[in-house]
């Protein structure tokens, strides 16, 4: 490998990202209360990236280079004008400007490391990664306004997986899985998740998919969050998008309303699950859980984020010895599909579709941006 191959290793072109990952999209880059005082260094979509907190508490995202000998910034320090890299000195604003370089009184103009746009949003943070470096955000984040609402406290936490990212949402899509991985906390009867009638539908990049399970058994978790009888009446409700799942959870009392009534009673665990990936093979999943508390009983939500915290070491632990094996024996190609992976292959067309359609975009120059979109509609129609 050549020198310049070596130190561009980490830097693939803007036509290898597009035929990598969905771009012009805002993806989850963690949680608002992760900046403080201090820098934040984490790789998104091949990208190292910083993110820190002006004093005036703004959130920011630069390059994790510095343009000078390239340490990282996140080894830099925050003070009030920016982020000072903590080699030789060289201070940058929010915007990637190099605002003072110690010793030289003249900063070059290209003196700058690119900047990326952060959001806090609803407590999480959302960054946006552009098809093209410096191009701005064409939406505004997705909204989660379920952290906020009165009727929930949540916590929260986050993974770094050895493993690529859609293998996390091929997980998250079939909870049939719950009741072989997750006996400890929110399994249940394994038979009854496995017949469970489940609903998969599609609407644009979406996909839901949705089980009820009259007649269960409640798990551990909801027995110690709520004072459940011998059996429950229990749903799923899982909507994915390209950057994230929200996960709809719960039981109530056999018969105390329709599992599809939205203003059912009982008990309610509602995920979200920001899945971002670092590389093509590594994966950041950022996840929080917001869950409802019985009048009756002391708060019980240290015990719910526990269990859930629990539960998800777990599918890390089911998820990272299936990719290991994978890179021994195959991928997905060699892959038997069964009834319950309804809606991890659709959200695979989906994330397969838009990346389609980028290759489709950048190779006719002619082809406007709502004919790539109508590609991508179709393929998940
Ligand atoms: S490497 Fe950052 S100032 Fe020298
Ligand atoms: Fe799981």
């Amino acid at each position: 490998m050549t020198a310049c191959a070596a130190a561009c290793a980490d830097a693939p072109s803007d036509e290898t990202l597009a035929r990598r990952y969905p771009l012009d999209r805002w993806y989850v880059a963690g949680f608002a209360d992760e900046l403080k005082d201090q820098p934040l260094g984490r790789r998104f979509l091949d990208q190292p990236v910083v993110m820190f907190r002006t004093p005036d508490g703004q959130v920011a995202a630069l390059e994790d280079r510095c343009c000078h000998r390239s340490l990282p910034l996140s080894r830099g320090t925050l003070e009030g004008q920016g982020l000072r890299c903590g080699y030789h000195g060289l201070l940058f604003d929010a915007l990637g400007r190099c605002l003072e370089i110690p010793g030289q009184p003249k900063v070059p103009t290209k003196a700058r490391v690119r900047a990326y746009h952060l959001r806090e949003k609803d407590h999480i943070l959302w960054i946006w990664m552009p098809r093209q470096a410096g191009t701005a955000p064409i939406c505004e984040p997705p909204d989660y306004p379920v952290h906020d609402d009165p009727r929930y406290r949540f916590g929260h936490g986050s993974y770094h997986y050895n493993a690529p990212w859609q293998l996390i949402h091929d997980n998250l899509l079939d909870l049939s899985h719950l009741g072989y991985v997750h006996l400890k906390t929110i399994g249940g009867n394994a038979r009854l998740h496995m017949n469970a009638p489940t609903r998969v539908s599609s609407e644009g990049l979406g996909v839901t998919v949705v089980r009820h399970m009259a007649g269960s058994t409640p798990p551990p978790t909801y027995r110690a969050a709520w004072p459940f009888g011998e059996t429950c009446d229990r749903w799923q409700e899982i909507v994915f998008q390209p950057s994230h799942l929200a996960i709809w959870t719960g039981a109530m009392a056999p018969g105390e309303a329709a599992l599809d009534d939205p203003a059912r009673g009982g008990f309610h665990m509602r995920g979200f699950h920001g899945i971002t990936p670092e590389s093509e093979t590594t994966a950041h999943y950022f996840w929080s859980m917001s869950a409802n508390r019985h009048p009756d009983l002391p708060d019980t939500l240290s015990t719910v984020i526990e269990q859930t915290r629990f539960t998800f070491d777990e599918d890390k632990g089911v998820i990272e010895s299936q990719w290991a094996a994978m890179q021994r024996s195959g991928g997905p190609s060699a892959w038997v599909d069964i009834h319950t992976d309804a809606g991890g292959v659709r959200a695979r067309r989906v994330i397969s579709g838009l990346i389609a359609a980028q290759q489709v975009a950048a190779g006719a120059a002619d082809l406007s941006p709502s004919a790539a979109a109508g590609a991508v509609d179709g393929v998940v129609a």
